[in-house]
């Protein structure tokens, strides 16, 4: 028996879906947490601490849907387990996982301590894969599920300054690839974004400043940064049916970087 397919937007549908959104509280994570209400998604809310995302849940629930609120500490050994425990007895079942919290601490590498390091790693790197971890048998025990990942260009396009950063995006896109090969079987596909400069408070210390912000016009072929609600779309796709056939990919959301150079830029004829 086949089974019907969604047709036009309704393949994007998240009604029905539970949805745990690491990071909420964040310029992108709440900017994700609006838009995947708005598609019928019930929503796990988590951050460091619950009043980061409490008006957040307050928002959703007085534009009519559904949101919980979880505070913890996902750098904690056992936060990440306990987490997943938490939201998945407050919300009856975990369908997508979307792993979005992160930090940054930019130094140039002789400047990097032991501390920046397994800082950075724990929240970028080891919660990813133990948030992941947490939420498999659950997923399975459903029949399974999808776990979006929020890596980065800097996981395949380097910067000065974020070395240790950039080897956990490139690790988060590669468990991206791992996880989805181990996983595929118990119906669980496991994809990433990797956007590059994003405009939002996080990289305040790249945007703001006047000769960084006209060298990203001049290197972005687009010729701005991207904005939160431009990561909001490959989100929905990849947690939602309308890519059920995708597993272990990145989509790279970053105004045209990759495709290549214009030789004739900054020429006088
Ligand atoms: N802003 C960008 O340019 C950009 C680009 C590519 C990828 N990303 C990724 O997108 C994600 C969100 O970035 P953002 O710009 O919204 O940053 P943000 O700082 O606004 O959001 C990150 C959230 O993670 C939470 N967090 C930090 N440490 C935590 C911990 N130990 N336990 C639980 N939660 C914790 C923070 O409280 C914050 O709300 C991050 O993973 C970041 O690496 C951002």
């Amino acid at each position: 028996m086949t089974t019907p397919t969604p047709q036009g937007t309704e393949m994007f549908s998240l009604a029905g879906k539970t949805v745990l959104l690491t990071g909420a509280g964040g310029a992108i994570g709440s900017v994700l947490a609006r838009s995947l209400a708005a598609c019928g998604a019930t929503l796990g809310l988590q951050d460091l601490e619950e009043p980061k995302v409490s008006g957040l849940a307050d928002e959703i629930r007085a534009a009519g849907g559904r949101a919980f609120t979880f505070g913890a500490d996902l750098s904690g050994t056992d936060a990440c387990a306990a987490l997943v425990t938490d939201a998945h007895s407050a919300m009856g079942a975990i369908n997508v996982l979307i792993n979005c919290a992160g930090i940054n601490r930019r130094k140039a590498i002789d400047d990097v301590t032991p501390d920046d390091f397994d800082a950075i790693v724990a929240v970028n790197m080891r919660a990813v894969y133990f948030l992941s971890q947490a939420v498999h048998p659950i997923m399975k025990a459903q029949g399974g599920g999808a776990i979006v990942n929020i890596s980065s260009l800097s996981a395949r396009y380097s910067f000065n300054t974020i070395s240790v950063y950039a080897a956990t995006k490139a690790a988060v896109t590669s468990m991206t690839r791992s996880f989805a090969r181990e996983w595929v079987a118990d119906g669980i596909r496991v994809n990433c974004i990797e956007p590059a400069v994003v405009q939002t408070e996080f990289t305040a210390p790249l945007w703001d400043d006047p000769k960084r912000s006209v060298w990203f016009k001049e290197f972005t072929p687009m010729g701005r940064l991207a904005q939160p609600q431009e990561l909001v779309g490959a989100v929905i796709y990849l947690a939602s049916e309308a890519s059920s056939y995708v597993t272990g990919q990145s989509i790279t959301i970053e105004g045209g970087i990759l495709s290549g150079a214009d030789w004739d830029a900054n020429q006088d004829d």
